[in-house]
């Protein structure tokens, strides 16, 4: 609890409010959330579930998008440790960098909790929880599932793989090429023939995957696309060159939006590995908890799923996102 709502509290049971309900008396909490930015539609879907939470949970929430810039998210939680806010919540673009700024956070006595990404500090006690996917574990899944796709297929051939990368530096492009790396690594008729960012954008995904088929035409047999958004952009330029996305190149991405189910029923995508965006209920209980003294679990992984083609047309009517 910071000062601001430490002293209201005071102030309240000086005036003889003593007896009520804590929640009663309580001013409402204030949440700072420096988002990413829009560059997917599974991080607009994120930034609705936040908005939605807070109002639900009568959050006062101070909202900041970053257009995927590092140096816009220090400057909004130092501007949100200036408000004096409850709790800051962030969703760090990068993983690196961050030690300076979030000391600041320490040192104002406001706790900070890391929502989709996590970040790496000398001092894990500049944060107080992370709630969030195991993204090593969602490359992981979209590797097993290719290793079984191939042995099913073309058990003998070689397999050459482009992969598009999400943003540089940032803990999903990381780890979900560590995870898929990992496990294809079990046959090595499967390689990574070309392999670059593409920001987690259709239109980066799109020129990327222009890049790749230009450099290695038909030898590219399978596209790792880090997210659903790039895959999308790829399908676009593959179709362009004169090819079936989804059969002459088999499309392995990650995310589970609508637009990756719509993909899939259309033949053009294979498989998504989910990411949930829906994280904004699970933010608004822990941080009212953080603010309130309790204690809370150091990691808060979410519960995902693999969706195949074959499963698209069933499964799109009950996706949220
Ligand atoms: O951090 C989650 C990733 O960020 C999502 O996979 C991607 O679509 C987003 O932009």
């Amino acid at each position: 609890m910071n000062l601001n709502r430490r002293s209201l509290l005071l102030a309240a049971i000086a005036a003889g409010f003593g007896s009520l309900p804590l929640a009663a008396m309580a001013a409402p909490l204030t949440i700072g959330f420096s988002q990413v930015g829009a560059e997917s539609e599974w991080r607009t879907a994120n930034t609705m579930s936040i908005k939605d939470a807070a109002k639900k949970a009568r959050v006062n929430l101070k909202f900041a998008d970053a257009q995927q810039r590092q140096e816009n998210q220090i400057k909004a939680i130092r501007s949100f440790i200036a408000q004096k806010v409850d709790v800051i919540a962030f969703s760090p673009v990068v993983e690196t960098g961050w030690d300076t700024v979030l000391r600041e956070a320490k040192a104002a006595k406001i706790p900070v909790i890391l929502t989709d990404r996590t970040v790496n500090v000398s001092d894990e006690s500049l944060y107080v929880t992370f709630i969030g996917s195991d993204f090593v574990e969602e490359g992981r899944r979209a590797g097993r599932w290719l290793l079984e796709h191939v042995k099913k297929n073309s058990p003998d051939s070689a397999v050459n793989i482009v992969e598009l990368q999400g943003t540089v530096g940032s803990g999903p492009a990381i780890d979900r090429k560590k995870g898929f790396e990992e496990v294809i690594a079990a046959n090595k008729k499967l390689k990574i023939i070309r392999s670059q960012t593409a920001e987690f954008t259709r239109s980066k995904g799109k020129e990327v995957m222009e890049a790749f088929l230009k450099a290695e035409g038909k030898k590219i047999n399978v596209l790792y696309a880090h997210n659903d958004d790039m895959a999308i952009g790829a399908i676009q330029a593959i179709e362009e060159a004169g090819l079936k996305p989804g059969k002459d190149i088999v499309i392995v991405s990650i995310d589970g939006v609508k637009g990756a189910f719509e993909a899939m029923i259309a033949g053009k995508l294979n498989v998504t590995v989910e990411c949930s965006p829906l994280l904004g209920p699970q933010l608004m209980k822990v941080a009212a908890d953080v603010a309130a003294g309790r204690p809370v679990p150091r990691r808060i992984v979410t519960q995902e799923g693999v969706f195949p083609a074959e499963v698209a047309a069933k499964e799109l009517p009950n996706r949220k996102y």
